[in-house]
């Protein structure tokens, strides 16, 4: 059931579409959906009530708003320009991608800085500098937006979904024009209309939902690779974190949907895809027909056009034997795989609520390095957990160096209102917990600059992602397993699976040199 927690609409209308009906220049590519369909907006009935179906809704949002743009250009002889930020993770990033994707269809030029008509902060939670970040921007912007009235300011993602947050940006940074969360990331195109059509703050958000609307308009920020939603939300409670309550409940999408995302993706350049939820191994247990995780990798490893399959994130306690199996038996399914330990001491892991033992942790990574030997392994871990003792911290540096991570994110713990872990008695001191994150990050980097100097003289597939921005001349890839290389080339290779040798172990990073003539694969 969808609930709203409180909503301040404004509908006076006071935009009179005066040209509606002149022709003008508006970018049309992105006039499709995620499944690469064609949508016509200008054929939308404006005068007519909005639709109640979904996405049909959002269609005329955005066709109503395609008429506002073309006023915008009338009057200002350009288009409007819009920067999406993101602060969160990868889903939280794949987010932006639907917001640029709508906002190019309704006209809007996606730019990168922070002078453009319409800013948009996709927010994150996870620790408490996220949201310090956010308060840092917004200061910086109501002196910006006192020069440039015109300029619309959008908050949206996981740091929305908390009341006091939303309390606090109405009191002290009352510019905000809009202000929603992640429960109703598919109404974007009603909001902003929403906002455009008013003057005053348009605050929407929802406490969960059970809805997931496909068929919307996306822009990747590559055109060769994606992140493709599998699921939403988590139903973990770590007694730590707060995803949940931003997330709401763990809602699986369609196998169907996912595969004719996939399969459009491929059709329009994709060779990689990363699947994404906050625990994938948990995937289709609660659809009407259940598929595990591991079935679904193996129907995406049959699309053709696909050469790389990534996931994230997988969760240690519903890690699967037939997973591992899959995994095995795919080339094109990355040898990587991100598992995240948060702390190697079972009785913390127990306070943790991660329903998986120091011992059970070590029996997968056997388990996984048993059936893919070069498997790269990646972690988080959170260090100053509430009652973490030295002894403790000794049972997580312990893991750390009997697993060898290829690479490790490593936290100080952070309190975040309204989880289980912020009213524990036993809070660590900062100094401390600041003592072992460092003597942590030491261990961690030392063990990954061994491990990642392993490959030195092999050549190997890299998918080529970038420009190198501090090296003109070089180009940086991905190796299957993750890591990255720089290598001289040009913006020509980008998007290609190409052979590169490398020659030089940098630590984190690779030099190397072409090594092949163009894949007829790549
Ligand atoms: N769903 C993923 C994690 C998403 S959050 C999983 O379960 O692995 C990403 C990481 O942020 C977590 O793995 C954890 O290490 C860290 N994190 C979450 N809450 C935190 C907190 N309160 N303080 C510090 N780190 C935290
Ligand atoms: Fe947070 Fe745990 Fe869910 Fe990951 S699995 S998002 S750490 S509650
Ligand atoms: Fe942050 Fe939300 Fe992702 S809290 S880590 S952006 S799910």
């Amino acid at each position: 059931m969808r609930k709203k927690i409180f909503s301040c609409h404004s509908f006076i209308t006071h935009a009179i579409m005066k040209f509606a009906s002149q022709s003008c220049f508006i970018k049309g590519e992105y006039q499709k959906n995620m499944f690469n369909e064609i949508i016509n907006f200008d054929q939308m009935d404006l005068n007519a009530a909005p639709p109640s179906k979904e996405p049909e809704r959002q269609y005329y949002f955005i066709a109503r708003c395609r008429e506002w743009v073309k006023d915008f250009q009338k009057e200002n002889g350009r288009l409007p320009r819009a920067c999406v930020f993101n602060m969160g993770c990868q889903m939280n990033a794949r987010d932006s991608e639907k917001f640029r994707g709508i906002l190019a269809a309704i006209g809007y030029e996606n730019v990168e800085q922070e002078d453009a008509d319409l800013i948009i902060y996709n927010t994150c939670t996870v620790r408490e500098n996220a949201n310090l970040k956010v308060y840092g921007h917004l200061g910086a912007l109501g002196a910006k937006k006192k020069k440039n009235p015109h300029m619309r300011i959008g908050l949206c993602g996981c740091m929305m979904q908390e009341p006091e947050v939303v309390e606090k940006i109405k009191k002290s940074y009352p510019f905000v024009d809009l202000i929603f969360g992640t429960h109703n990331v598919f109404k974007f195109a009603e909001l902003l209309w929403l906002s455009i059509d008013s003057d005053r703050t348009i605050i929407d958000i929802w406490k969960d939902t059970d809805q997931i609307v496909e068929d919307l308009p996306c822009q990747r920020k590559y055109f060769f690779k994606s992140g493709v939603n599998i699921m939403f939300g988590c139903n973990n409670f770590c007694s730590y974190c707060i995803v949940p309550y931003v997330r709401g409940r763990e809602r699986s999408r369609a196998p169907q949907d996912i595969l004719k995302e996939v399969r459009a993706l491929a059709e329009d350049g994709v060779v990689e895809v990363m699947l994404l939820g906050q625990n994938v191994n948990s995937y289709g247990k609660n659809l009407e027909h259940p598929i595990t995780f591991a079935q679904l990798l193996e129907e995406v490893a049959q699309v053709e056009k696909i050469k790389r399959i990534r996931f994230m994130t997988s969760h240690p306690k519903d890690l699967s034997d037939d997973l591992i199996t899959v995994m095995s038996r795919y080339d094109k399914i990355c040898p990587h795989m991100h598992l995240p330990l948060q702390s190697g001491s079972s009785r913390l892991l127990k306070i943790m609520n991660r329903r998986y033992t120091k011992e059970r942790y070590l029996e997968l990574v056997d388990k996984l390095r048993g059936a893919i030997p070069d498997i790269s392994l990646t972690t988080d871990i959170i260090v100053g957990f509430p009652g973490e003792t030295e002894e403790d911290f000794q049972e997580t540096l312990d893991v750390v160096r009997k697993v060898g991570y290829d690479s490790a994110f490593t936290f100080l713990y952070s309190k975040r209102t309204g989880t289980p872990a912020a009213v524990m008695e036993n809070q660590i001191p900062e100094d401390v917990a600041k003592d072992r994150f460092s003597r942590l990050l030491t261990e961690v980097q030392e063990i990954a600059k061994e491990r990642s100097s392993r490959f030195q003289g092999q050549v190997l597939p890299v998918l080529v992602e970038e420009v190198n921005t501090h090296t003109p001349g070089l180009m940086t890839g991905r190796l299957a397993n993750n890591l990255l290389v720089h290598f001289p080339g040009d913006r020509g290779l980008l998007g290609q699976i190409r052979d590169v040798r490398l020659d030089e172990s940098r630590g984190f990073y690779y030099m190397g040199t072409l090594a092949d003539s163009p894949r007829k694969d790549g």
